[in-house]
């Protein structure tokens, strides 16, 4: 009975699982379901993307350990990617939950369409960064930045791969927000080449850096507090907007549907982000970890294809900050931006970061894996060496 709610859709590399109705009251249940999807995953003898629909599906309290843990296995064994739609409010939270916990995504969607969209984009993106994974996205080579006396960056290079999450970490004055400034032609450094998608620059003014996709957000959230959300993530839609205020003035139709296209734009991230209830409410009302999130919409609203992220989780406490973390991974599975961001907490970039570059003193003390990073003695005393 189990078998026919389990398709695959050669065509588009997925697999769907249906739990619509499915009561799973107890363990023994979810194995019965789960042993069949294994087997069938086994028989296959390869990954798939997986759809999963949970329309009127019951989990009961007893038997979420078990069902996420099987769902985890099957995950890792077989999976390419998921998207979950139809689940009540109830298990989209319980999703959302685990998600946090074990750092994963939770990618739940309202229609099947909005589901399939979400599948489509992850193939494509996987099909992609194969062809990309040659070419260099983004390399810093050799840069090194002063101001009058003070060394901000010496000799630094390094390099960040299309579509992963990179990191920079290192105790404060280290020079990580100088090194954001000059990948988005803020600071003009003294020495070094910055490379982005394949061009080699030495001078940038920020506009540019903006129309090639370099979006971000600051240390000190630089939005306009008098202003409403909805306002604020407008102003990240500027260099998409065509008309300018005369052509506004003189052409008013068109300039109106351009006006339509970027806030539909804009209400998909605000429903992405989960702001729908403080889309009319001034920025600098909202607790501080909202507007944080709003500064992340505001960057997102320029749909960029190297997103900077200087602290984002700088002041959170932990729920906010794993809320964040859940944001970071999801724009990163569902849009496909690169993400470089700045930590000074070292726990949390371990968790979401694919690369790691440390700084002590602009200059590069390791790069590598969470892993390589965390175990290398030179990190460990530069970060037992300062107080936080
Ligand atoms: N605009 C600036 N003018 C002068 N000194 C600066 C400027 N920006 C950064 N610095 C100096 O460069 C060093 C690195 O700073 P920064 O990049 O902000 O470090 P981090 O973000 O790692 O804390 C510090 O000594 C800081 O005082
Ligand atoms: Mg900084």
């Amino acid at each position: 009975m189990f078998e026919e709610r389990i398709i695959f859709h050669d065509a588009i590399e997925t697999m769907e699982v249906d739990f619509c109705g499915t009561t799973f009251a107890v363990n023994a249940d979810v194995d019965a379901f789960y042993d069949v999807v294994d087997k069938r995953l086994a028989d296959s003898g390869r990954s798939w993307y997986f759809l999963v629909v949970y329309t009127d599906c019951v989990i009961a309290p007893e038997a979420w350990e078990r069902f996420a843990e099987r769902g985890k296995i099957a995950n890792v064994k077989h999976g390419l990617g998921t998207v979950r739609v139809g689940a009540s409010s109830q298990t989209r939270e319980e999703i959302r939950q685990r998600a946090e916990q074990e750092a994963f995504r939770s990618n739940i969607f309202n229609t099947r369409d909005q589901a399939m969209l979400a599948l489509g984009e992850m193939r494509k993106r996987r099909r992609d960064s194969r062809a990309a994974a040659e070419g260099t996205f983004l390399r810093v080579e050799n840069v090194s930045l002063r101001f009058g006396g003070v060394k901000a960056i010496t000799g630094v290079s390094f390099e960040i791969k299309r579509g992963e999450i990179s990191s920079i970490i290192g105790p404060n004055g280290a020079g990580k927000s100088s090194m954001l400034n000059v990948i988005n032609g803020v600071y003009h450094p003294q020495e070094g080449t910055v490379t982005y998608l394949g061009n080699a620059r030495h001078q940038m003014r920020t506009h540019e850096a903006a129309t090639q996709g370099i979006a971000r957000t600051f240390q000190n959230i630089a939005l306009f507090k008098g202003m409403s959300v909805l306002d604020n993530l407008m102003t990240g839609r500027n260099l998409k907007m065509k008309s300018n205020f005369l052509l506004q003035a003189l052409y008013w139709g068109p300039a109106q549907r351009e006006e339509l296209a970027h806030r539909k734009k804009v209400e998909e991230i605000i429903d992405f982000l989960e702001i729908e209830h403080i889309r009319k409410t001034p920025v600098g009302r909202l607790p501080y970890g909202l507007q944080k999130r709003v500064e992340l919409g505001r960057a997102l609203a320029a749909e960029p294809t190297l997103l900077l992220l200087d602290e984002p989780m700088a002041g959170m406490n932990v729920e906010e900050k794993q809320d964040m973390c859940r944001f970071i991974l999801d724009v990163n599975d569902q849009f496909g931006t690169t993400i470089l961001l700045i930590e000074h907490d070292m726990g949390v970039v371990m968790d979401i970061s694919n690369f790691v570059v440390v700084l002590d003193h602009g200059m590069k003390i390791a790069e590598g894996t969470p892993d390589e990073v965390r175990s290398d003695p030179t990190v460990i005393r530069a970060y037992l060496g300062t107080a936080h």
